[in-house]
């Protein structure tokens, strides 16, 4: 049946509503970046250190090729080639980030940088100047060394520090953006810049500091969110959310244990981010697991904070959107459990797999699973109480000096064609698509060994030499178009 819809879509022309699907002609299309990966420029004015700037430059050995963002691809210096290549791509959102320590070098308010705000303000400018509406996370794992001397995400008063900050982001640049994303995956930051240390600030110790990082970003988002609604709604009219991580899990097999443990790996890691969202409380099954285990290893309450009774009336609710950051799929069984092993592995107890089937990426992670996109909305949409949804987050790596991209082009076809099923087929609230990335950039842990971008990038020549693939190309069609020209609904 598959085959004879697809042998049919082939031949028949475009137009055939059978084959040809359209997105609703207000769907936002459009491309992200972070800060970090693209901007250089690490010290120059005022700007302050941030966790990153000082990882890479103490532990240069962690990162593929000693790589850094002490450059990137040069977006300080070359933000009008890339605005202007995303004009001609016809996008109409930019979901870029904003680099606290280039605005506050200290962290704190008592001290703005000119200079910060003035290259913002130009990008904004810009930006406008094309129709090209930014989408603004205030806070991709960045943080100001000043912020992590005081204790970085261990801190619950970090979500003060931070609320200050997006404050000032809402005085300076609310007048120019509708759509702010708080922070960036929680759960990729806190899990591996608290937990397995292979992420700034480097710290090792999962199962514990990984959780109270949680805790602590969820509650900034959350003061933040408050603070727009409460002070700067009225005026600026513009939306909260906050980008979130999750892969899809199937089970290995039809075992009751791997269906468990496909819960698991849902909920310990969308459901860690997303349940406070929504119900107030982490799930319940983390919630149980993770205390069982911490009395059996001694301690005398869990490793799990628990969240007080005011945090939860700041968290529960605490968005317009919520951003989904989705890239693969994985296969989860069930781990024997080792109770002496303190981490977020143990707790989580699964092991992760890949179909041999699976196309695999420029990384060890990434395959393309489309399917894993649409079953991950809809899952999203049936047991967090459907949220309005942007996919903040999409994107295939392959190797920096590819050019002609097939597998981007067919990883992006298929993925806007599970979108377009998930949001017709099974009523899913999703309003945009945001591809990761435009450009190649540093690729945190890997640096430049791999790239995501639309548009390749000469990282060896000084002029940082910018080259469309042939997905930049497939992507300004699909946006132009709006419609997809095979994609079988089932
Ligand atoms: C998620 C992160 O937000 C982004 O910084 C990263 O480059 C992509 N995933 C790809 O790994």
């Amino acid at each position: 049946m598959k085959l004879f819809f697809l042998l049919v879509c082939l031949f028949i022309e475009r137009g055939t509503p059978l084959c040809q699907k359209c997105f609703p002609s207000d769907f936002l299309w459009g491309t992200a970046t972070s800060s970090y990966q693209i901007e250089g420029a690490w010290n120059i004015s005022d700007k302050g250190e941030n966790i990153w700037d000082w990882f890479v430059h103490t532990y240069p050995e962690n990162i593929t090729n000693q790589g850094n963002g002490d450059i990137a691809s040069d977006f300080y210096h070359h933000y009008e080639e890339d605005i202007d290549l995303m004009a001609n791509l016809s996008a109409q959102v930019y979901r870029m980030s904003l680099s606290w320590a280039r605005i506050l070098p200290n962290g704190k308010r008592d001290y703005i940088s000119e200079e910060g705000v003035n290259f913002y303000k130009t990008i904004f400018e810009k930006l406008r100047s094309k129709n090209i509406e930014p989408v603004v996370t205030i806070y991709h794992w960045e943080l100001p060394m000043t912020m992590h001397e005081l204790g970085g995400w261990v801190n619950p008063e970090m979500a003060d520090y931070f609320a200050d900050y997006a404050s000032v982001c809402y005085e300076l640049f609310g007048s120019y953006v509708k759509y702010w994303v708080t922070v960036n995956e929680p759960y990729m930051q806190c899990i591996q810049g608290y937990g397995s240390g292979i992420h700034a600030p480097g710290i090792t110790d999962t199962g514990v500091a990984d959780y109270q990082c949680l805790y602590a970003q969820l509650l900034a988002h959350a003061k933040a969110y408050h603070i727009y609604n409460d002070t700067f709604k009225a005026t600026q009219n513009g939306t909260v959310g906050i980008a979130l991580v999750s892969q899809w899990y199937e089970p290995l097999t039809d075992s009751e244990e791997d269906k468990l443990a496909v819960e698991r790996g849902m909920q310990w890691m969308w459901g860690l981010q997303m349940n406070p969202i929504i119900y107030g409380n982490w799930p319940q099954i983390v919630i149980d697991r993770i205390g069982n285990f911490s009395i059996a290893q001694g301690l005398n309450s869990s490793r799990l904070p628990e969240i007080t009774q005011k945090d939860t009336a700041l968290i529960k609710g605490s968005f317009d959107f919520v951003g989904l950051n989705y890239y693969t799929t994985f296969y989860a069984s069930a781990m024997t459990e080792n109770i002496s092993d303190i981490s977020y592995n143990s707790d989580r107890g699964i092991i992760q797999s890949s179909d041999k089937n699976w196309v695999l990426g420029a990384n060890t992670w990434l395959h393309d699973v489309p399917s894993g996109l649409r079953k991950i909305l809809k899952w999203i949409s049936i047991n967090y109480r459907s949220p309005r949804i942007l996919i903040t987050e999409n994107g295939w790596s392959d190797l920096p000096e590819v050019v002609n991209d097939t597998e981007r082009i067919n990883y992006i076809q298929g993925h806007t064609c599970s979108l377009l099923q998930a949001k017709y087929v099974d009523q899913v609230d999703v309003f945009g698509y945001i591809y990761w990335s435009l450009t190649n950039s540093f690729e945190w842990k890997t640096g430049y060994s791999e790239g995501f971008g639309l548009i390749q990038i000469d990282f060896n020549s000084p002029n940082r030499t910018r080259t469309p693939r042939a997905s930049y190309y497939y992507y300004k069609n699909l946006i132009e178009t709006n419609c997809l020209k095979h994609c079988a609904f089932r």
